[in-house]
């Protein structure tokens, strides 16, 4: 058996408590993968939403959903714009009422590898995506030190992360002790029950 890769520990983290008919969020849908995993489990009820800035990505993640399962397309809505709108585009009725919120960094795999995440508006995501948590609702996110700017933007996100007050929250991270410098990194956070 193989040890559990970033991505498989990520999706374990981000289903762990997240319930068929809940609402989840995809901060960076890319090719869809992470999108289809989260509709898979909320799916019939529930409801996902992803964002990405490049069309390109939505387009490949609506045909992954729609070549998997079409019905499935009914649980879901593609945002073209940048995760950092995400807490403005909910209304406060959608206030801590996501059960997770996923993000993967950087750049599209096979598509344009100067199109990539960035440390200020994924911060700001993920401030706008605690607000949206409810208790017990998981932040996971997969950072990748290994191209340009990824290894500032991976520093930052831990930092962040480690700061989050540990009354209201706890913060995880998940790693290889002997990663090489391109290995991805795994941030979890969770909001803790009231
Ligand atoms: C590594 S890919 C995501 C992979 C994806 N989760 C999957 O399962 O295939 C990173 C994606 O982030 C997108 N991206 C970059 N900046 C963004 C932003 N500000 N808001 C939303 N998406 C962004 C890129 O366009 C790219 O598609």
């Amino acid at each position: 058996m193989s040890l559990p890769s970033i991505l498989e520990a990520a999706h374990h983290f981000a289903g762990a408590h997240l319930e068929s008919g809940a609402f989840a969020i995809d901060a960076t849908v890319g090719n869809g993968h992470d999108t289809l995993f989260l509709l898979r489990t909320v799916a019939p009820e529930g409801r996902v939403m992803g964002f990405d800035i490049q069309m390109e990505a939505l387009a490949a993640t609506r045909k992954r959903v729609r070549d998997t399962d079409p019905a499935l397309l009914d649980c879901l809505e593609l945002v073209h714009a940048g995760h950092e709108t995400m807490a403005d585009r909910l209304t406060d009725e959608m206030s801590e009422s996501v059960g997770t919120v996923m993000f993967n960094l950087g750049y599209l795999p096979g598509g344009d590898p100067d199109v990539i995440t960035s440390s200020e508006t994924t911060l700001e995501a993920l401030r706008g995506a605690l607000e949206l948590l409810h208790p017990r609702g998981t932040i996971t996110l997969v950072a990748y030190p290994g191209h340009e700017g990824g290894a500032e933007e991976t520093r930052s996100v831990h930092a962040w992360a480690a700061a989050l007050p540990h009354a209201q929250y706890q913060a995880l991270s998940y790693d290889f002790l002997n990663p090489s410098d391109a290995s991805p990194r795994l941030i979890v956070v969770q909001k803790r029950a009231r």
